[in-house]
């Protein structure tokens, strides 16, 4: 299971993104950068038909949008629809199941507008999930959830990417070393770094976010420090 973007030219008024023989595998690719480096440009842009510089490839042929991928962006406006019509809106299955296991059960009658913004995240979330696509590309689904979440999310993330390529970019690092597969860094409109969370440096971090960053290690698990 491989996306391959072989191009992706963005060019707006102040940013450049360029981005060329880029492969994500199965399991789940971490995009880290600091803001404005590119990352939702980059997500947006696989998934963004309307580009004229874009050739991307699942399984070596074309990307098929609608067939392949399920892209949940960063900002999503709230609509006027019930938590559990919102959640089975794109798929058509039934989510009771997994609202009862994102704690969402007792809201699925209240509108979308009348929940709290963990909770509109998680049944963003259970949407995205629904659709049950090959390909998951999710820009900054840790934003807004709390701690349980955040770890409970991203173990159902880690199982779901056992069978799926998923892309994705968080800005909690310690996401970063706990549940990479690969890591992707990006400055500028390019990635220019690619490392597995065994592999990544000090160094690394310290010049994607142009700021000095520590590893520590505790109880042989690898944290970073600010
Ligand atoms: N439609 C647009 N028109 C002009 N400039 C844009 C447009 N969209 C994004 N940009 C610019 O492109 C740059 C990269 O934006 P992008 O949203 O990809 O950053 P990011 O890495 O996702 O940052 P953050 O961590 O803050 O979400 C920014 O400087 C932004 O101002
Ligand atoms: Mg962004």
């Amino acid at each position: 299971m491989e996306l391959f973007i072989k191009e992706l030219s963005v060019h707006y008024t102040n940013f450049d993104l360029d981005v060329h023989n880029l492969s994500f595998q199965k399991g789940i690719n971490m995009i880290i950068g600091g803001n404005g480096s590119g990352k939702s440009t980059l997500l947006n842009g696989i998934i963004g038909y309307e580009f004229k510089h874009r050739n991307v490839l699942f399984n070596n042929e074309q990307l098929v949008l609608n067939k392949d991928v399920t892209y949940l962006p960063q900002n999503l406006n709230r609509p006027d629809m019930t938590i559990k019509d919102f959640t089975e809106l794109t798929s058509g299955q039934n989510s009771d199941d997994l609202l009862k296991q994102f704690d969402l059960y007792h809201l699925k009658n209240l509108s979308c507008l009348n929940v709290s913004g963990g909770e509109f995240k998680r049944a963003a979330f259970v949407q995205a999930i629904l659709e049950n696509k090959p390909i998951l590309i999710l820009d900054e689904i840790e934003q807004g959830l709390d701690i349980k979440y955040k770890k409970e999310m991203f173990q159902y993330i880690k199982e779901l990417s056992k069978e799926r390529v998923v892309i994705l970019n968080v800005h909690d690092l310690s996401l970063v070393l706990s549940y990479a597969d690969k890591i992707f860094g990006m400055k500028k409109g390019k990635v220019n770094m690619t490392t597995l969370p065994n592999d990544i440096t000090a160094d690394d971090l310290s010049d994607v976010f142009n700021v000095p960053i520590e590893i520590t290690t505790y109880n042989g698990k690898r944290l970073i420090v600010l």
